[in-house]
């Protein structure tokens, strides 16, 4: 038989919709992120997120359908990321990924590509 996918063995989409949502409760109160995101409404940035990751890990094409190649890096483009832009990310991230309970080997998958990916959408010195 086919072997479970990363995003059906963390638990499918209520698992990745669980993660997007903490993560942006904690954007939502925070004073270098929250200014950065252009929309009043962080709902529709918390769905593409959400499509992003799940298309990522084996689910749904969804992102794709709706806005094509990824190419995240020119996505961030007209965002300035910094260091302390990034750590900011990350801290919430974290508390998201913790909220999850994952077993150990799999919150070390997810969590070594989000730190990855979030070092590499660092596109400022500042
Ligand atoms: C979009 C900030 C890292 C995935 C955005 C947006 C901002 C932002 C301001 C625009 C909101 C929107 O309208 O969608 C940041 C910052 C990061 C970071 C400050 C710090 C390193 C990441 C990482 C990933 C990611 C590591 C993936 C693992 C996305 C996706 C979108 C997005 C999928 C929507 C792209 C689209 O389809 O338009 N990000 N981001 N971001 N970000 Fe990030």
């Amino acid at each position: 038989p086919p072997r479970e996918n990363f995003y059906e063995a963390v638990g499918g989409s209520a698992t990745f919709t669980r993660l997007v949502d903490v993560f942006y409760e904690g954007v939502a109160d925070d004073p270098v992120l929250r200014p950065m995101y252009p929309e009043a409404d962080l709902g529709p940035a918390a769905e593409r997120l959400r499509m992003f990751l799940e298309q990522y890990w084996g689910g749904p094409r969804t992102y794709s359908e709706q806005r094509g190649h990824p190419r995240l890096r020119m996505r961030h483009a007209p965002f300035t990321i910094g260091p302390a832009e990034r750590d900011a990310w990350l801290l919430h991230m974290r508390k998201a990924v913790d909220s999850l309970e994952l077993a150990p080997e799999l919150d070390a998958i997810l969590w070594d590509y989000l730190e990855r990916a979030a070092h590499f959408m660092v596109n400022s010195a500042q």
